[in-house]
């Protein structure tokens, strides 16, 4: 996929997220926020038996951060906790497909770093 494509895509994720929502019924919630901007990402889900069932998002921020999360959940939805292992930070970057600076990155990586916490316990139980 080229840049601008994949650009394209991103922007298509924020004006029009994806598993944009709250799940009454979520066994995992947190909210992540950018300390430098205040941004932030909500995320809710549903974990059975080592797998993300379920999964949606709310937030308000830029269009990267927002964008972002909206791939997230398409990306972990219905995967196993364990495969998620291999989604490192700068494979999720390079999935993307459009170069960051380092600013933009914290952006981009706000819902992955809330995934985290919230599959370790970190986030708040229902
Ligand atoms: Fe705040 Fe991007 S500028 S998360």
């Amino acid at each position: 996929m080229s840049e601008d494509i994949a650009y394209e895509v991103m922007m298509d994720h924020y004006r029009n997220p994806h598993n944009y929502g709250t799940i009454e019924n979520a066994t995992n919630r947190i909210t992540e926020y950018n300390p430098i901007c205040g941004d932030t990402v909500h995320l809710e889900m549903i974990i059975n038996e080592g797998r993300i069932e379920d999964i949606k998002f709310v937030g308000r921020g830029c269009s990267i951060s927002q964008a972002s999360a909206s791939i997230l959940t398409e990306t972990v939805k219905g995967k196993s906790i364990s495969s998620l292992n291999d989604l490192t930070d700068q494979k999720y970057l390079m999935d993307l497909g459009v170069s960051l600076g380092p600013a933009r990155e914290r952006c981009a990586l706000l819902s992955l770093n809330a995934l985290r916490k919230a599959i370790a316990g970190d986030g708040t139980a229902p």
